[in-house]
């Protein structure tokens, strides 16, 4: 582990992102009540009491002890902590145990303290974060927005633009990851500038760039479905929302299917209610092509050219190899897409069962079955898994950028057409 950005993880930004819950709800509580008929005040203090709690168990390396809410995928967790334990020899441990599951779990046991509750147990400890974060990206939301109605006025008179501009929308969202709160710890991350001037400038930033493979596909055949997996809410989901739009207004697709968390997850990732709080925000900027896209968005879920979905499993301690068993209905489901676009680092991760793969692997051998339909990652680089990359490739970039892996300047377009 400390060789690894799961050393850091663990030992600082973790730490640092749970004492960051509780000083914002110490630090908010009179706000936080008010939003309550009833007292919360000793909810609101078991909440802080526990995320405090859960941080000197990872700062001390104590077990993960098993879960004690009644949701309904506490006995898959307790199972699986069970099913860790008689492998490891001895129950998961912070510094011990495989990161990327320890991490999961950290965001399931934050949930845990809000389930306990009677009143708050729909509260979401991330959500002043999550707000901020999009208050703060209004500005660019304009110009991505703007620039999508300009577009759409122009493929319909020459349908020839589309090529350029898929692969405009593609960058967006690809960069549009480039803004989680998990990586900065909690710490404003949101987009400021225009994320039309800064595509230029990253465009050598992108390692692997498969939206040609995805376009032709896309266009070679009569695609109905696509699936968008979110990940961040803020900027990155609008840049996402502004991609689903591009697809259905150039006839490439008549159905997106948008995949969110069932509770907070990983600080910013998109839930139902970040979705349903995004879409009402839009509607009261007072921009032209920020209030047609929310008049048209609204419309979209209405007559389900967009259909939001919530599923347990992107919360649950195992890799997409794992779907089809794991959450059988799920993979039923995605087999029916025309592509499956995985947005961010976590997502990725979990594609690869974030194993140390040799940067030269193919991205296919490393989804080790996992071929429900053809799937494309969006993901800028925020952990030590990469791969698809030429050999010696690796040393070049990390010549030019020491952190190349780890500080999300770096982004992947990775394509797998490989269907079972
Ligand atoms: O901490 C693990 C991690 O996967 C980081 O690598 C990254 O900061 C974060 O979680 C999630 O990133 P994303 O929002 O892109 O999935
Ligand atoms: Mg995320």
């Amino acid at each position: 582990m400390a060789n690894s950005f799961a050393y850091p993880t663990i030992k600082e930004r973790l730490p640092v992102i749970l004492a960051k819950i509780a000083d914002t709800l110490y630090r908010t509580r009179d706000k936080i009540k008010s939003q309550y008929q009833e007292d919360v005040s000793e909810e609101l203090k078991s909440i802080i009491g526990s995320c405090s709690k859960l941080r000197n168990e990872v700062q001390t390396n104590k077990v993960a002890v098993p879960l004690q809410d009644s949701r309904n995928d506490t006995q898959v967790w307790n199972r699986y902590l069970q099913a860790a334990t008689e492998r490891e020899g001895s129950p998961p441990s912070w510094f011990k145990s495989a990161w990327l599951y320890m991490e999961c779990y950290m965001y399931r046991r934050i949930q845990e303290s809000v389930e306990k509750c009677n009143i708050m147990k729909e509260f979401d400890v991330f959500g002043e974060q999550k707000e901020k974060s999009f208050t703060d990206s209004v500005y660019p939301t304009e110009i991505v927005m703007m620039h999508l109605l300009e577009t759409q006025q122009k493929i319909k008179e020459n349908a020839e633009l589309v090529p350029e501009a898929f692969k405009l929308f593609l960058k967006v969202c690809l960069w549009g990851n480039k803004c989680d709160l998990s990586i900065s710890g909690g710490e404003d991350n949101a987009q400021k500038s225009s994320p039309l001037e800064q595509l230029g400038k990253l465009e050598p930033n992108i390692l692997i760039n498969d939206s040609n493979v995805v376009l032709n596909h896309l266009c070679s055949r009569n695609c109905k479905r696509i699936d968008i997996v979110l990940d961040n809410a803020g900027f990155e989901l609008i840049s996402d929302l502004c991609f689903a739009e591009f697809l259905l207004s150039a006839g490439l697709c008549s159905t997106i299917y948008l995949h969110a968390k069932a509770f907070p997850w990983f600080v910013s990732d998109v839930t139902k209610k970040d979705f349903d709080w995004t879409l009402q925000m839009l509607g009261q900027i007072n921009h032209i092509a920020v209030s047609n896209f929310a008049q048209v968005w609204k419309e979209r879920l209405n007559n389900s050219s967009w259909i939001l979905q919530v599923d347990d499993f992107w919360t649950l301690p195992y890799d997409y190899s794992q779907m089809e068993t794991y959450a059988p209905d799920l993979y039923q489901s995605l087999q029916k897409s025309d592509m499956i676009f995985f947005k961010g680092d976590l997502n990725y991760r979990k594609l690869l069962g974030d194993l140390r793969w040799p940067f030269t692997t193919s991205f296919e051998t490393c989804l080790r079955g996992f071929y429900p339909a053809p799937l494309c990652v969006l993901r800028t680089s925020k952990s030590d898994v990469l791969v698809g990359l030429p050999e010696g490739r690796d040393e070049e970039v990390k010549a030019q950028d020491e952190d190349w892996l780890v500080n999300g300047n770096w982004g992947v377009i990775n394509a797998c057409l490989k269907t079972k």
